[in-house]
């Protein structure tokens, strides 16, 4: 609806990051590779061309979970990359038939980091899932678990009225909708009366 994009590039290094991997390759388009340089420095990465990708099986599968929600969301933070906040963020988007994870990213740029909710749900979006049935989230640090601004928006827009759960540092937990969580929020949709 606005810029909150997530570039291609990002979300690939997120991914990896967030599933406990180090980055060491990177295949791009020739579109991405102009934008990448950034990255490719701070991550020192060897670059491919995205073509010697092109009869490999990419998706990952959302996973079942192995303990109960709120311990995984614990156990996540471990992969937290949190050099700037020292704040651990992880969050668990539930789709019908397992979990997407998503951990905060930060970086030694700080407005190119990104919080769980966004890692989490870019990664289910980058494996063509778009159906989603709720998300999961818990801070480790602070009285109240809460997404941002950011996310709330992009939660809106990829999963309207869905459940958010969030699980609190003293063991409570609070429910939400996404769209409770924005109320007279802009809308991608009243874009489309323009064209
Ligand atoms: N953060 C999240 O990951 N999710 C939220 O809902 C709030 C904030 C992260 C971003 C940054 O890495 C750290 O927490 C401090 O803002």
């Amino acid at each position: 609806s606005f810029p909150l994009t997530i570039t291609a590039v990002q979300s690939a290094l997120f991914n990896c990051i967030s599933e406990g991997a180090k980055p060491q390759k990177i295949y791009l388009s020739d579109a991405l590779k102009d934008h990448a340089e950034y990255w490719l420095k701070e991550y020192r990465l060897e670059t491919f061309d995205v073509e010697a990708l092109r009869d490999k099986e990419l998706y990952l599968p959302p996973k079942s979970l192995e303990m109960p929600i709120l311990q995984m969301l614990k156990k996540l933070h471990e992969r937290s990359q949190i050099e700037h906040s020292n704040f651990p963020v992880s969050a668990l988007i539930e789709t019908e038939s397992g979990y997407y994870a998503g951990v905060n990213i930060e970086n030694r740029d700080w407005d190119r980091g990104l919080c769980a909710e966004r890692v989490a749900l870019s990664k289910a979006l980058s494996y063509g899932v778009t159906s989603f049935r709720a998300l999961h989230l818990h801070a480790r640090d602070g009285d109240f678990s809460s997404p941002c601004g950011s996310c709330r928006q992009v939660l809106l827009e990829h999963m309207p009225r869905k459940p958010v759960n969030l699980y609190h540092r003293d063991g409570s937990k609070s429910e939400f909708f996404t769209s409770d969580l924005l109320p007279y929020s802009f809308r991608s949709s009243s874009l489309q009366k323009n064209n």
